[in-house]
This record gives C-alpha cells, structure tokens and sequence, in this order.
C-alpha cells in the first residue's frame, strides 16, 4: 500500500485554501489536498480508523471525515482541539450558527458579568472591553456547554462541534483586535505596556463583528461540498509524551512539533486568555509539556541510545558549539525535544493496529551552523523503537521558520528547510 499512496508536497501555500477551511488558519499546518490525497490513495476501507497524535487545527480528522473515515486527533493545546472540532461541525448545522451569535451577543452589556482583576484577558483589554469578550465567552459556556461537568476537563470535553465554532468565532474577533501587538513572527503577540495602551472597544462594535463573523463562518459552511458526521469525529486534549492507548488506528498522518524553538502556546496567547475559565493549567505549564518548549527542563535528561547516531552526533556537536548558551540552554532544551519525541513515537506505535501504517511530515532545521535533520533523526528512532521504514520523499521548501529568526540567517546560507514525509509500517 506505502509505495502506491499520491504523496504531494506537505507545504501549505499562501492563499491556496478557500471557504470554510480558510477559518482555521494555522501556521504550522499541513494543507488539506496533501492529506485527502494520501487518505484517498491509501486503499483502506471505510471501517478503518484514522488517528492524528499532533493534530493541530485538524486537517488529517477533517480530511478523514470528508472521506467517511472514522477519526480521531489528540493536541496538548486546547485551544488547537476547538479549532479541530469547529472545522469538523455537520453541514446541517450552518442555518443555526447566525441566529445563536445575534443571540449570545443580545444586550451582552447589560449582564452583570464583571471580569476578574487577575483575568488573562486584561493583558491587551481594558476592564470595560474585557467585561465585555469575557460576558460572551461565559454565554457561550453557559448555553452551549452546560455548567453541571463533575470538573473543568469534564466540562472542556463537553464542548461540541457546534460550540466549538462559536469559540472560534470569539477566537477571530481577539486575533484581530489584538492585531497591532503582532509582529511578523506568527507565533509572538506582545502585551500592551501600561494601562493606556490597553484596548478599547465597544460593546456594539465587538458584538456586531463577533455575529458577522459567526454569519460569515454559516455561509461558508454551507457552501461546503462534503457531508461530515462528527459521530465519527473524536478530538481530544492529549499529551503524546504520556497517552496510553492500544491497537487504535489503522493509518496515522501527522506532523509532529518541530524542533525551531518556536512556543506553541505563544501562538494562541490570547485565545488561551479567552478559555483560561475552562482549563486546569496556565500557559506556563501548558508550555513546558509542549514538545519544542523553549523552556529549559526541570529534570536531568541524558541522551539514550535509543535516540540513533545521527541524534547523538548531532547533541555532541551541539553541546561543544562555540556559540553562547550552546552547552547550556540550547542543549537541554534539545535534550528534552528529542527525550519527548522518543517517548512519544513509542506512544504512537502502541496506538496502532498490527501492520498499521503511520506517515509523519518533518521538517530539519539549523542550529546556528549546525544541521539538525529531524527526519533523519526520528527515522532512526522509530526503526529503534520497532518500526520499520517504507518509504520516505523530501520536499525542499522555502519561507520556512529561519526566515523568523533573522539572526539565525548568519548561519544558514539559504532559508529553504527540507520537510520529508516518512512512512513506516508497525
Ligand atoms: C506541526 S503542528 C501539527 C499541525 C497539524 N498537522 C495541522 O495540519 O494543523 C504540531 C502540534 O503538536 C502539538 N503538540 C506539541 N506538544 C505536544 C504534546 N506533547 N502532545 C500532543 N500535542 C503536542 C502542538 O500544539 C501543535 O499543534
């Protein structure tokens, strides 16, 4: 089956995707055909079950569901699981999607809704703006989810397709309105110094373009040409490094955390502000278990022999690299990419059916003047672990993450990372 499957360039374009999809975007995505193409090709039937363990803004559970497969997508970010179930939201529902924002947002400024004085939200809101976002987010959690979970994890895997996309929604409206503390870097967000600085909109302006958005977001759907059952959908919050689950999937597509340092949470800063109310764990601790954390980590790790040659060489030449903070800081922080990645591509192996097929889409980087071929190395690491390696194309890219971080460009001659697609059979 591996040497028959259409695999196409995992590289998201600029501007390719359209419609619905075009509400999720998602910096480090994979795009929508490269996914279909591969599932399509696969030749599995329609009872087999599709599983993606870093399943970011739900591309592989959208594709798979689009082709009547049963799905299923685990992410440590929360905020990426709502993106994923929102996308997965039943065309039938799109005539609802309107009439319930223009209801959430009814005389949203007369609720006595005071937000807290330690809310995350007051980091770019003033108090009167963040009463405001924070009266509609309780609406939403009130009316959609339902307050009676026996806990907050409960409560959080309550939240369904269709009160998911009213998450999004809200998440849209604070991603623009947060938009001058943007840079180009996708993944930073700077906070306001001082109270002056902080954002002051209307409680009309904010509600009419949270119901535009919503209406927007209804049509787009309906426009939608595939019937999705999002019974057949499950997404999750999970952490790869830890789950536990057995003879699962029968085709995994994925791509795992890169290894750039680059903070996944630090993404979705403000949409983690929006769902603090729905969550057991800050962004601190939400970051330190992300894999690629740029965080150093609170334990001793060692390198393993399990992590292959090329891992190992590379953390040598890493660790006596003459650059400031080589031994140190960039060491361990490498040191716990690689020890997370191992355990969870164990996981992952574990969580498949016998013979079970599982295709990851990895992209190498640089340090500094030193290449660090994440395939490679996580090849190397899975034959390790048990699997064995089918089949493997390189796509040389562009506009990667070293265009970012300029700085990194003294030691790069060019910006054109490779990002290969490995297969392996369990
Ligand atoms: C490269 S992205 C996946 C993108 C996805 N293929 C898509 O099309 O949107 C990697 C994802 O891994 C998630 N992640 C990082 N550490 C994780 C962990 N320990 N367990 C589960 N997910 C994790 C990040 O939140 C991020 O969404």
């Amino acid at each position: 089956m591996l040497d028959s499957l259409v695999i196409g360039s995992p590289k998201r374009k600029k501007n390719s995707q359209s419609g619905w999809t075009d509400f999720f975007p998602y910096y480090a995505g994979f795009p929508e055909d490269f996914a279909k193409n591969i599932l399509q090709s696969s030749g599995l039937p329609s009872s087999a079950v599709i599983f993606d363990p870093w399943n970011g803004s739900g591309t592989t559970t959208y594709a798979a569901a689009q082709l009547g497969y049963a799905s299923c997508g685990i992410d440590l970010n929360p905020v990426m699981v709502l993106v994923a179930r929102a996308r997965s939201l039943a065309r039938t529902e799109a005539d609802s999607i309107a009439p319930q924002a223009k209801s959430l947002t009814k005389d949203v400024s007369r609720l006595a809704i005071k937000i807290r004085e330690n809310d995350p939200l007051l980091q770019w809101f003033d108090v009167e703006t963040g009463n405001v976002i924070r009266a509609i987010e309780s609406r939403i959690r009130s009316r959609l989810v339902g307050t009676d979970a026996a806990d907050l994890r409960a409560q959080f895997d309550k939240i369904s397709c269709f009160a998911a996309t009213f998450y999004v929604a809200l998440f849209t409206i604070c991603r623009r309105l947060t938009a001058p503390y943007r840079s180009s870097n996708p993944t930073w967000l700077k906070t306001p110094k001082g109270d002056e600085a902080k954002l002051t909109i209307s409680a009309k302006d904010i509600c009419s373009a949270f119901v535009a958005q919503a209406t927007c977001m209804a049509d787009a759907l309906q426009k939608s040409s595939f019937l999705i059952d999002p019974a057949r959908v499950k997404i999750a919050v999970g952490n790869t490094t830890e789950f536990k689950v057995s003879g699962l999937a029968d085709l995994i597509l994925t791509s795992p955390p890169y290894c750039t340092r680059i903070d996944y949470t630090a993404a979705t800063r403000v949409e983690l502000a929006l769902i603090s109310t729905l969550l057991t764990e800050n962004r601190d601790d939400l970051s330190r278990q992300m894999i690629g954390s740029i965080k150093v980590p609170d334990k001793i790790i060692e390198p393993s022999i399990f992590w292959g040659e090329t891992c190992l060489k590379f953390l040598d030449r890493l660790r006596s690299h003459d650059s400031k903070a080589s031994k140190g800081y960039y060491y361990k922080t490498h040191l716990d990419y690689f020890e997370k990645m191992s355990r969870s591509i164990y996981n992952m192996r574990a969580s498949m059916k016998r013979n079970a097929i599982a295709i990851m889409v990895v992209q190498d980087s640089y340090y500094k003047d030193l290449h660090n071929d994440v395939p490679t190395i996580l090849g190397e690491m899975a034959e390790n672990i048990g699997f064995k390696m089918r089949r493997r194309e390189d796509f040389i890219q562009g506009n990667s993450f070293l265009g970012i971080n300029s700085r990194s460009r003294i030691y790069r001659d060019t910006s054109r990372a490779v990002e290969s697609v490995i297969c392996f059979e369990k």
